[in-house]
């Protein structure tokens, strides 16, 4: 029989540490297909050389985009500008990454290039209409299959701008609709029900676009060429999420992680952790690109439970299931709604996450858009990570306060978004233990 690696988590009272952790997934992403389809060379430093983005630069490649890496950490992409990529016989495997499948739906779909997109078993599972659909009323001729991927993009087709309310707060759907709007004629106006991560917006900008904001509206006019630019990519702040929660529960010294990106769309989990009464400090540093940066400091601190404002969700999108490791462990019941996207992430993030929290003894109770949890002792015990990168590391973080071990099963994943996890975990003082999977 086959099996996936795993990790046996020992609780873990007493953490402490002074840590950076890998570069940002959506800036990482980004800086790889603006740089494609810029004129001139583009340098990204703090990239993340993780599984998801080494799916985007292996399709770029495949369509001819020439990509160097001095160093792990560091791209040179060299664009094949506006109208360069070259056309590809074989399918673009996105891998695990749903923002590599959705943002390359809208890049591709005003290209001259056909192409066809698959990913992984995950990624195969996950609705892709809601990109395909605005951008056919641009003029794109897109199938999914069912609306799932496969997805096939004819190329060659003429786009025009819309003007396109989004029926859901989805940043990979705003940012595909403005790719495609860059090859559209006329303008592209996009409306979001709610903020989602702007890095798109910002990283356009930075690359010598026009956008025009008004309010919950972004236009865009067609036809504007990329500049190639210099990215400094952030510490992801979704990764730091994990040891921001591993430091409310337990680190009484301190534990402070260097360099985070702090972009306004994606702090929510600060306030969410400093309304539940923990102690966090945010120290701006010195950013000189387009995105903000912080060092934070998180110490021990009884938390409390709350009902979240479901407001802050889409601003703490990927840091919910860790979020629910933290309800778990305060005093009190928690109560979050307004989640039903988490149903369609890597895996159904709310059942996932019901279920590995009831095999460690939490209660809490499934909601269609959200959870309720009491928070109370955490028991040890075996959870199944359904592949999700996300709920793997979280229930690694609830380990530190469980009063028995917890193995946490199909680890594979993590190296999605956070290659070295669980050796920055140990450095500081999260017992995990890496068990290989068997073949
Ligand atoms: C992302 C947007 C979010 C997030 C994902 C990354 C992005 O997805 O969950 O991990 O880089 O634009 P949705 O747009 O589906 O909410």
């Amino acid at each position: 029989m086959s099996s996936t690696p795993a990790w046996l988590v020992e609780p873990s009272p007493r953490l402490q540490g002074d840590i950076r952790v890998p570069g940002d997934k959506s800036v990482s992403h980004r800086s790889l297909m603006l740089g494609g389809l810029a004129e001139g060379v583009t340098e990204a430093t703090g990239f993340l050389d993780s599984a998801d983005c080494l799916s985007t630069m292996a399709a770029l490649q495949a369509l001819g985009v020439r990509v160097e890496r001095p160093q792990h950490d560091v791209i040179r992409v060299h664009g094949a500008g506006a109208r360069g990529l070259l056309p590809v016989a074989q399918p673009l495997d996105m891998g695990n990454a749903g923002t590599a499948m959705r943002l390359f739906m809208g890049l591709l779909a005003g290209q001259g290039v056909p192409a066809t997109l698959v990913g992984d078993s995950s990624l195969m599972k996950r609705p892709m209409e809601r990109v395909a659909r605005p951008l056919r009323e641009m003029g794109a001729r897109i199938d999914t299959s069912g609306g799932l991927p496969p997805v096939v993009i004819h190329g060659g087709a003429a786009l025009h701008g819309i003007d396109y309310t989004l029926p859901m707060a989805s940043a990979q759907v705003k940012s595909a609709i403005l790719l495609a709007g860059l090859r559209a004629r006329g303008t592209t106006r996009v409306t979001e029900p709610a903020p989602t991560r702007d890095h798109t917006e910002r990283m356009l900008q930075s690359f010598g676009v026009r956008l025009e904001r008004h309010g919950a509206t972004v236009a865009i006019e067609g036809g504007q060429p990329l500049r190639a630019a210099r990215v400094r990519v952030p510490g992801d702040i979704s990764s730091a999420a994990f040891f921001m929660v591993a430091g409310c529960l337990g680190a009484r010294a301190g534990l402070t992680l260097r360099g985070v990106g702090i972009n306004p769309t994606r702090t929510g989990l600060i306030d969410m952790l400093r309304l539940m009464g923990a102690d966090i400090q945010v120290r701006p540093v010195e950013a000189p690109g387009g995105e903000p940066l912080a060092d934070i400091t998180v110490r021990e601190s009884p938390l409390k439970g709350v009902v979240l404002p479901p407001e802050l969700v889409p601003l703490a999108i990927d840091e919910l299931p860790v979020f629910f490791i933290a309800a778990a462990c305060a005093e009190g019941q928690t109560t979050v709604t307004g989640a039903a996207e988490l149903r369609v992430k890597e895996s159904d993030r709310l059942a996932v996450m019901a279920e590995g929290l009831q095999a460690v003894g939490v209660r809490c109770e499934l909601l269609p858009d959200g959870m309720r949890i009491q928070g109370g002792e955490l028991r040890g015990g075996r959870v199944h990570s359904h592949g999700d990168h996300r709920i793997a590391m979280a229930f690694a973080v609830a380990a530190t306060r469980a009063t028995e071990p917890i193995h946490v099963d199909d680890v594979a994943n993590v190296g999605t978004s956070f290659p070295g996890f669980a050796a920055l975990a140990r450095s500081v003082g999260i017992g995990v233990q890496e068990l290989p999977g068997e073949a």
